[in-house]
């Protein structure tokens, strides 16, 4: 059941909606960073006074350990069902800055896309969200049904106090769907949407050699070098000849996709060299082998280098053996590996591949458990309906390579399902300099949300 008078005032107010989100975009919410708590806290303001311009009745911060998350809702009629909307209004560093083609916090449109640090990851979706709840609010004076918005302020930083947050607002939360937008579609053709998500576990690897570092002509030869002995730990964690990890009992727990998802994921047209060139041009794909590209990156795990750092990198060269080298690996999961199971899995590996000389520490970091909802939920139908107006093409379904712990802890703790609708692209450069939002994609997406909020009225 489209509704005409939604795609009309989304069309009529699409300019201020552009303009709106690059003052969100002003503001650098850059969670992992202590630095800019301030910061992420008057974002967090921000959105509480956009939620209630879109026309919720209520908005709120609400405090956790951490940074602030922002609660608003809409309540129309308790007999209505009741659809919680998640986001986040955290971003991600914006190093290394002097790649980026402009500010990343002077956020600008260059070919019908807008450049800006958290454009589509997670800014621009939230405000797909907002914009669809204000075309409801002055089109038609109100919402088709109940209405929750939760955006949180560190999902960027693992999400780290979020559960916390769910446990004690559990009634306040209380909802019969979760609505997420901070996924992406197949292609602008290609609409999808998302029904998996992977997990992230992390180990911190700390190599230390000498007290201090060496000269390496007078000590060379004789002494252990921390960079050589962090580099033969981290190579010896994959096979070279099958892709796969080595760490003991990391598959134990992999539940392999089933027919019915291999079928899904094979209905997503693939094309290898438009993945090479969305992948920043590398000369071949990598991975595990036995298994697709699509494959790998939505129902295999990994265990993947982040950082790597040690020794002497300035101009010209320092002739030392250096006292330390670090780095920082995460692994994505899928069902059923826990985080904390595998963090302390790698953490042996690498204490295990340790050589002689040097001492060794692997700490394992907080994680998130990875989820897949439902394909056939009535809401992910509407979902589909609601795509399918918009986009004049039914949408397939699809996992992400990427996480959003949240999605699975509010389906452990609250047993709500999710719909994921993003509509994020491929080549949209998400923790990247230039991240970008195509605005086609943006407007896209207020309108699929619009109408989502209709399909899931009379699903529900
Ligand atoms: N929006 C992403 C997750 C995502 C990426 C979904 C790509 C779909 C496609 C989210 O903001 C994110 O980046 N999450 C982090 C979570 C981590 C820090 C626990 C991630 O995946 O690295
Ligand atoms: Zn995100």
């Amino acid at each position: 059941m489209p509704a005409a008078d939604l795609d009309q005032y989304c069309a009529q107010n699409q300019e201020r909606f552009v303009a709106e989100l690059i003052e969100a975009l002003r503001i650098p919410s850059i969670s992992a960073d202590p630095a800019y708590a301030a910061e992420v806290r008057r974002n967090a303001e921000h959105f509480r006074g956009a939620a209630l311009d879109a026309g919720f009745a209520e908005a709120q911060l609400l405090e956790t350990e951490g940074h602030p998350a922002v609660y608003a809702e809409c309540i129309v009629d308790p007999s209505l069902p009741t659809a919680l909307i998640y986001g986040h209004h955290d971003v991600q560093p914006v190093d290394p800055l002097d790649e980026w083609l402009s500010p990343p916090f002077e956020a600008e449109v260059r070919d019908g896309n807008l450049y800006g640090r958290g454009a589509v990851d997670d800014k621009g979706q939230v405000w797909m969200q907002l914009k669809a709840m204000e075309a409801h609010a002055r089109a038609r004076g109100k919402p088709p049904l109940n209405l929750k918005l939760i955006v949180e302020g560190e999902e960027e930083s693992g999400s780290v106090n979020f559960e916390a947050l769910i446990q004690r607002e559990q009634e306040r939360f209380k909802a019969d769907v979760l609505v997420v937008s901070d996924t992406g579609i197949v292609a602008p053709e290609l609409p999808s949407l998302s029904t998996g998500l992977r997990g992230l576990a992390g180990v911190e690897v700390r190599v230390q050699g000498p007290a201090m570092d060496l000269h390496s002509g007078v000590f060379g030869g004789a002494v252990a070098n921390p960079i050589g002995a962090l580099a033969e730990i981290l190579a010896s964690l994959h096979d070279p000849e099958t892709g796969r990890i080595t760490v003991p009992g990391f598959y134990d727990d992999v539940r392999e996709p089933n027919d019915e998802e291999r079928a899904l994921f094979a209905r997503v047209p693939f094309d290898e060299d438009e993945f090479k060139r969305e992948a920043g041009g590398i000369p071949a794909t990598a991975g595990e082998h036995g298994w697709s590209v699509m494959e790998r990156r939505w129902a295999r795990p990994t265990l993947e280098f982040n950082g790597i750092w040690g020794g002497y990198s300035g101009p010209g060269s320092k002739t030392i053996i250096p006292a330390s080298a670090s780095a920082k690996i995460t692994c994505r999961l899928v069902p059923d590996q826990d985080p904390d199971d595998i963090a302390r899995k790698v953490a042996a590996a690498v204490m295990a591949a340790a050589p002689e000389g040097v001492t060794v520490q692997a700490a394992p970091k907080a994680g998130g458990r990875p989820v897949v909802t439902s394909t056939d939920h009535p809401a992910v139908l509407a979902a589909a309906r609601a795509m399918a107006h918009v986009f004049g093409k039914e949408p397939l379904f699809t996992r992400e390579g990427g996480s959003i712990p949240p999605v699975e802890m509010f389906s452990r703790i609250m047993g709500m399902p999710a719909v994921m609708v993003g509509t994020g692209l491929p080549d949209d450069r998400i923790h990247s300099p230039n991240e970008k939002f195509s605005l086609d994609m943006y407007a896209k997406g207020v309108r699929t949300i619009a109408h989502l909020w209709d399909e899931l009225a009379s699903a529900l």
